[in-house]
């Protein structure tokens, strides 16, 4: 009998690995033969650990699962699939899978995330055998008609920045993969890289033989030790079956990754930033012209994509561009791997295609607050997506319908707070976070966010409120024009949508003179 312990962080840091321990001492008591394979997660946090059965059926899954109930679930038949208070049935039919549309994440959680042949098994690589059919232009033909966009925030067309470094000349181009998901409330890049590391390879070999790149660096975030050692071990099985180094898929062309880790700097997930820590330098900003497309790495044409981009890719290869641009909206196709978290009682992994709104993921994913309490505001795209209200939660999950309401799709991050959130304390956290992260290059951030932490402290005290007030929207208003990145671009749209929405936390101190 196979059974499936997921060894994701989540997981493990709810006990995991003692829960795989004691089911196979428990089954060895019992004189049962049991396999433990380690998968990833499936994303559904507050079943985690969830652990699942082979069974001639297909798979049963129990969560979640604590060492505690180990014996217990053993007594009941959990090796046949038997039934017990934490049997949820097969784990497709769970609702919040069910009414998922899984084109990336389908593996994660299903199989062993280091085995070449348990990817292949799972239809892994062929749609890197089907760029390996195609010339460059092809493959770069699917990737701009599927509509596919940059997940890591910015939306741009993935496609015409693949025709960018296809078409620039060089001795040398590179893949970089930018790994550094920083966003508060976003794990969708780890649970890939931890659950089902060749996705991610397979994309980034794509990408390589489109762009002429032999080369690809994944620069990962150096507080995800789990993603590392997974990375590391399934590059290094991929080498040996073939997949990676020299004449991938015995196609002739060579593509080398390799794994380096930054130093917890959230400005190094900024591309022109990261290339210079990948370079070993300071993470500080660059100016863009030049774009990393044509002057990246080592000055190099560099093509930057993150963790949910370059996975995208081996379906749409696989399935064809038009099955993926028949998901979503719009000018937002294909599907979004939304995170949800904060206080929210079902926090985990959902990917749908672009166009459902915040509400729905909330509440028919989400099923509310966690404390019970109303939801008061939501935060969507990071530390520096917009603070939304109640009001605003019909809006579709779409980079245009959310740039309508001044707000953000960003990385897919969703952190949901409930009615006992403080917003003026949420808008100082928002200067006081970009004074700490700013690279300090450029003035009006470096200078800006540590002028908006004073100001938004006389706010909170009450002291000239109208005043200081103004003083913050002037500065949001240098910040946003002003700035040279998104880092201080970006920072006022938390600061303003917070002040707009929440007018009444503002003045909770009333007005005192100077
Ligand atoms: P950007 O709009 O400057 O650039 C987007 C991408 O398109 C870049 O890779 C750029 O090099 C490329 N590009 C632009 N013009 C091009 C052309 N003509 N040909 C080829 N490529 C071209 O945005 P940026 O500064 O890269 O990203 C900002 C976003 O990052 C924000 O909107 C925010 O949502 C997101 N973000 C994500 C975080 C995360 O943890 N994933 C953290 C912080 C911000
Ligand atoms: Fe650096 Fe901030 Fe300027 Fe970006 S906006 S370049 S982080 S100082």
């Amino acid at each position: 009998v196979t059974l499936y312990v997921p060894r994701d962080a989540v997981a493990l840091g709810l006990g995991a690995n003692k829960v795989a321990r004691a089911l196979f001492a428990g089954a060895e008591r019992r004189g049962l033969d049991v396999t433990i394979v380690r998968t990833g997660s499936r994303g559904l946090f507050w079943l985690e650990p969830m652990v699942e059965v082979g069974t001639p059926e297909g798979r049963v899954a129990y969560g979640p699962v604590t060492v505690k109930d180990v014996d217990a679930l053993l007594d009941a038949g959990l090796t046949t699939g038997g039934d017990h208070a934490l049997r949820l049935g097969a784990p497709e039919t769970i609702p919040y899978l069910a009414r998922q549309q899984r084109l990336t994440f389908h593996r994660c959680g299903v199989i062993d995330p280091v085995s070449v042949d348990d990817y292949r098994a799972h239809g892994g690589y062929r749609g890197l055998e089907a760029a390996l059919r195609l010339d460059a232009e092809g493959v770069v033909a699917a990737v701009r008609d599927s509509g596919l966009r940059g997940r890591g925030g910015a939306g741009f067309p993935a496609g015409i920045k693949w025709n960018t470094v296809m078409l620039a000349r060089a001795d040398q181009k590179y893949v970089v993969c930018n790994a550094d998901e920083g966003d508060s409330g976003t794990f969708a890049d780890r649970m890939m890289m931890e659950g089902d590391p060749f996705n991610l390879i397979e994309g980034m070999t794509i990408a390589g033989v489109a762009t002429g790149a032999t080369r690809g660096y994944i620069y990962l975030r150096s507080e995800y030790p789990q993603a590392f050692a997974t990375l590391k071990e399934a590059i290094a099985n991929g080498v040996k079956a073939g997949v990676l180094g020299e004449n991938v898929l015995g196609s002739g062309k060579s593509f080398h990754l390799e794994v380096r880790l930054g130093a917890g700097a959230y400005i190094c997930g900024e591309e022109t930033s990261l290339l210079e820590s990948l370079e070993g330098k300071r993470g500080i900003v660059r100016a863009k012209p030049p774009i990393p497309a044509l002057k990246g790495f080592l000055g190099k044409p560099t093509l930057v994509n993150n963790v949910m981009t370059f996975t995208a890719v081996p379906w749409i290869l696989e399935n064809g561009a038009r099955a993926y641009a028949d998901y979503g909206m719009g000018r937002s196709l294909g599907t979004l791997p939304i995170q949800l978290a904060g206080n929210i009682r079902h926090g985990g992994l959902i990917e749908v295609a672009f166009g459902m709104t915040l509400r729905q993921v909330i509440e028919d994913f989400g099923g509310g607050t966690r404390s019970g309490r109303p939801v008061r505001a939501v935060q969507v795209g990071g530390p520096l997506g917009a603070y939304f209200p109640d009001h605003l939660l019909d809006t579709p999950l779409d980079y245009e319908a959310m740039a309508a309401k001044k707000g953000l799709v960003g990385h897919g991050g969703i952190v949901v707070f409930d009615d006992t959130v403080d917003m003026a304390a949420q808008a100082r956290f928002a200067f006081e976070f970009c004074a700490t992260e700013s690279c300090g290059k450029c003035t009006p951030c470096r200078i800006g966010a540590t002028r908006g932490v004073e100001t938004m402290d006389k706010v909170i005290a009450g002291i000239r409120t109208d005043a200081n007030l103004k003083l913050v929207e002037d500065l949001c208003e240098v910040m946003t024009d002003g700035s040279l990145c998104a880092m201080g671009g970006l920072t006022p749209m938390p600061v303003m949508s917070a002040i707009t929405h929440f007018p009444e936390d503002f003045r909770r101190a009333g007005d005192l003179p100077a």
